[in-house]
């Protein structure tokens, strides 16, 4: 009985199969064709050319207290290099005279996906640089959602992605109904938490997920309830000390193992390390200023290393 040309080919390549295999030997296990391409982390950034403190949002801010510019410009183009040597693409929005906070673009929106849902600013101050972000976001390919009504939110400074879960802070910025409309828009789970010390007044500031599962924060930011849903839904919840948490230990930036910081966190870099992780310090007490540091600094276009949905 003749064979069916589908069992012939079947045949065939097994056959070729079995010399791929045989050559393998000899020039090494083919991982380059079989390891899936890692995409390049994507960030976007802001160079602080108008950047200053010229009015006071937060207890950080005081406009007898100047930033230097000149330093301002040194300690930005330091977190951008250390940020590009660890391999991250990144991409600039263009300075605005006049919004001197627009270097803060974790504030622009959450992403999710193709999905930018924008940043409704809380103080008048900031709501200039609304038009600019979502411009930005939908000439580079992202769907630019507003919040319907009339509620607060402040982007990736305020939802963080723990694995599939949205952590998100409410009070002083973004409301606690925002966060709900935002997990009903992108069909996940929110947890919000209220956020009780004002020098704490962005998520950001207070926790950062390392992984799925694995976190930093800084307790006193939290009242009781927050702290126990983090530690119900973060297994590996590694607490900041409060002096370390005053130097914006939990605003880092993390590309895979890598974790980037302000200078003055020893021993949160001494834990990260503990665990695998590879922790980098570069100044930026100018932003400190203005009550930001390194995440505040980087939105994350491609998720977090963090995001389930990543
Ligand atoms: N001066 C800015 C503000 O008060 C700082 C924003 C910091 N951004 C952040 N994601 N924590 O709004």
């Amino acid at each position: 009985m003749s064979q069916s040309p589908a069992r012939e080919t079947d045949r065939l390549r097994e056959g070729f199969r079995d010399i791929w295999h045989r050559i393998g030997f000899w020039i090494g296990p083919p991982s380059a064709l079989e390891a899936p391409l890692k995409p390049t982390p994507h960030i976007l950034m802001c160079p602080p050319d108008y950047f200053g403190i010229e009015y006071e949002i937060n207890p950080w801010m005081n406009r007898a207290r100047q930033a230097d510019r000149a330093e301002a410009v040194r300690q930005w183009q330091g977190l951008r290099s250390l940020l590009d040597s660890v391999g991250v693409r990144i991409s600039l929005l263009e300075p605005v005279p006049g919004l001197p906070d627009l270097v803060f673009t974790a504030n622009a929106a959450l992403i999710f996906k193709q999905k930018a849902i924008l940043a409704r600013f809380r103080y008048s101050q900031r709501q200039g640089e609304e038009p600019y972000y979502e411009a930005w976001l939908a000439a580079n390919g992202f769907c630019a959602l507003p919040l319907p009504g009339e509620l607060y939110f402040e982007g990736a400074g305020d939802a963080l992605f723990c694995g599939e879960t949205l952590f998100s802070g409410y009070r002083f910025r973004s409301d606690a109904r925002a966060l709900q409309q935002v997990g009903a828009m992108l069909g996940c789970r929110v947890i919000p938490m209220e956020l009780v010390d004002g020098y704490y007044y962005h998520l950001d500031t207070c926790f950062c997920p390392l992984a799925a599962g694995e976190a930093i924060y800084f307790p006193g930011a939290f009242d009781e309830y927050g702290r126990k849903v983090l530690a119900e839904h973060v297994p590996r919840l590694l607490p900041v000390s409060e002096n370390e948490a005053r130097c914006f230990a939990c605003n880092a930036v993390v590309v895979g193992r890598h974790v980037v910081t302000n200078t003055g966190c020893p021993q949160l870099h001494a834990l990260l390390r503990g665990r695998g992780y590879e922790p980098h310090e570069t100044p930026l007490d100018e932003f400190v200023k203005a009550g930001g540091s390194a995440k505040c600094l980087t939105l994350r276009l491609d998720g977090e290393e963090s995001a389930g949905w990543k």
